[in-house]
This record gives C-alpha cells, structure tokens and sequence, in this order.
C-alpha cells in the first residue's frame, strides 16, 4: 500500500491504472477508520481492480464553532486498517496542498443542501462538495462509495455528479451499527458513557418509527412526534431535527406513500450526531 501526500503523484498513478483499463474506487473519508468506513472500502475492492482511500479532515465543511480542531486524528492506525482490508493507495493530502494560497472555487448544490443538515450548517455542504468535486477531479474514479449514515451527502454528491455529468458511477452504502446500535461515527469518540447510553436512543427512536410505520401509521407528523418524545425523554439529548422526507430530493411529505427516509439530528451534551432509516422501501435499515 502506497501513501501519497501529492495532488500530481495521485494523478499520475490513476492515469496509468486508467491506461492500463483498469476500475478505479475511491473512498473518500476524514480518517480515523471505523467499521462503517472499512465497510465501504471492502466494497469498493470487490467492486474495482484498483482502491484507492483519501483521508483528508476537510476545514472548509466545518462551520467557525464546530470541531474541526479537535477532529480524532489518526493516520498511522488508519493505514494498518486500510491496509488489511486491501487498499492500494492512501491519499492523505494536507490542507496547503487542498487549499493553496488564492483558491476561491467553490463547487455548490442547491436545493437538497438548504434542508436538514443544511439548516444549521449553513455552508457544510459547499465545503463537502468542493473537496469531493476536487477528489474527483484528483483521482478520475469510475467508482465512488458513500455511506448512507449521511443520506443527505450521498444524494448531495449524486447529484452533483448527474448535473456536471460526471461518468462517475456513486454508490450508497447500509449504515454499519455497533452492537447495540449506535450508528458508527469517528465522533462517538467524544462520548462519555452517560451521553453514549443517551445516544442509543437514536436507534431507539428510528425502530419505533419502523413499528409505527409496520402498523400502518403513514402521517408522517405522527411518527414524528413519536420519536421526539421518546429521544426527548433523554436529558442529555437535545432534538435539532426529525424529519420524514422523500428518499429522492429530501423535499417534505405529510403522507408515506411510497419510499422514505426519516432523518435526524440530535446533541448529545456537545457532540452532534446524525441517524437515519428508510420507511416504505425495500431496504430497512
Ligand atoms: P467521514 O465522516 O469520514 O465518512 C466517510 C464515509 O464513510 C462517508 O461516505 C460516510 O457516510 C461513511 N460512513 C461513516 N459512518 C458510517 C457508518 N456507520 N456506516 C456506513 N458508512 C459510514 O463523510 C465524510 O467523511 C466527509 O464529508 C467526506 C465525504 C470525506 C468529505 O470530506
């Protein structure tokens, strides 16, 4: 497994991989590997002759008051696990050579972006969007896989690719859990054992809204309002949004008619988590 650090390196080896007609994957992560980044990474090597891994904690999709500082670091743990489940090469780029002096090219989504998350991360979606247009542009891939933790970033870069008509097939991913539950994220880091026991209300809440839904409640603002009140029950718990949203643009719904996806947000004392799950399609997560 080969580290590259430079933009030029990186492309130089995929234009010899596309020369040669080889598939290239791409992972894109910020690093500090859990099961559900290596979940995406086991399928990218099924799926291309070649996989290549970019670790990058992207500054410009952090908002002024958010974490980015204290965002878990840590590359040399990061490359033993990639290297096990068969990465080729890691792209681990600094910030300067991202970013350099007089960059001012920012790559934005509309609509999708201006919900959910969108709300009260006002300029995140710019900043994922840019780094993975640039990622992209980097490593020319033929395959690129996101994981559906972040539903509303998957259908962000789906869309970003069919209308700048990129030949960039993005594949979604099942969210991976830990044992009871809880979404896997590099920010269950900053859980005390309080907050984490609070946390697995999250997965609590999206199961009963499976139930509700299962016994033929379709008015979205009913389940709703049964997950806040059960995720609202945890002191520590702090709602930003529940939302029932179609499953294609993330516009609002107040009937279930055919697939959706109940998306939400929530603090735990100060670390913002984020869980999801369809209602009405074939895949229940
Ligand atoms: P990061 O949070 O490191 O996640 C990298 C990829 O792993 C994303 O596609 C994310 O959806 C996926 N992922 C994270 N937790 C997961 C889980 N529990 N199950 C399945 N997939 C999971 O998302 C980002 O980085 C960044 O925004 C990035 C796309 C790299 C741009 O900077």
């Amino acid at each position: 497994m080969e580290i590259v650090n430079r933009i030029s390196q990186m492309q130089k080896i995929s234009r010899e991989w596309r020369k040669e007609g080889k598939t290239i994957s791409l992972v894109p992560t910020m690093g500090f590997l859990h099961k559900g980044h290596l979940s995406l990474m086991e399928e990218g090597k099924i799926r291309g002759d070649y996989l290549i891994t970019s670790i990058f904690v992207n500054p410009i999709q952090f908002g002024l008051e958010e974490d980015y500082g204290d965002y878990p670091r840590d590359l040399e743990q990061d490359c033993k696990l990639a290297k096990e489940v068969g990465v080729d090469v890691i792209f681990a780029p600094s910030v300067q050579e991202m970013y350099p002096k007089g960059f001012q090219t920012f790559v934005e989504v509309e609509k999708i972006t201006e919900t959910l998350c969108g709300i009260c991360r006002p300029h995140h979606f710019q900043g994922v969007t840019t780094v993975v247009a640039k990622l992209f542009s980097i490593v020319n891939p033929h395959l690129a896989f996101f994981g559906k933790k972040d539903f509303q970033q998957f259908v962000t870069i789906k869309r970003m690719v069919l209308d700048l008509n990129w030949e960039i097939n993005v594949i979604g991913m099942p969210i991976v859990r830990e044992e009871d539950g809880l979404a896997m994220s590099s920010r269950n880091k900053y859980l005390s054992q309080d907050e984490r026991r609070s946390a697995l209300s999250l997965n609590r809440s999206l199961d009963l809204a499976k139930k509700l839904y299962q016994e033929g409640i379709r008015d979205t603002e009913k389940i709703e309002r049964g997950v806040k009140r059960l995720i609202g029950e945890e002191k520590l718990a702090e709602i930003e949004y529940v939302k029932i949203c179609n499953k294609v643009d993330l516009g609002e719904i107040s009937q279930i008619k055919s697939e959706a996806l109940l998306a939400l947000a929530v603090k735990i004392g100060k670390t913002r988590l984020i869980d999801n799950c369809e209602l009405g399609g074939e895949e229940q997560n």
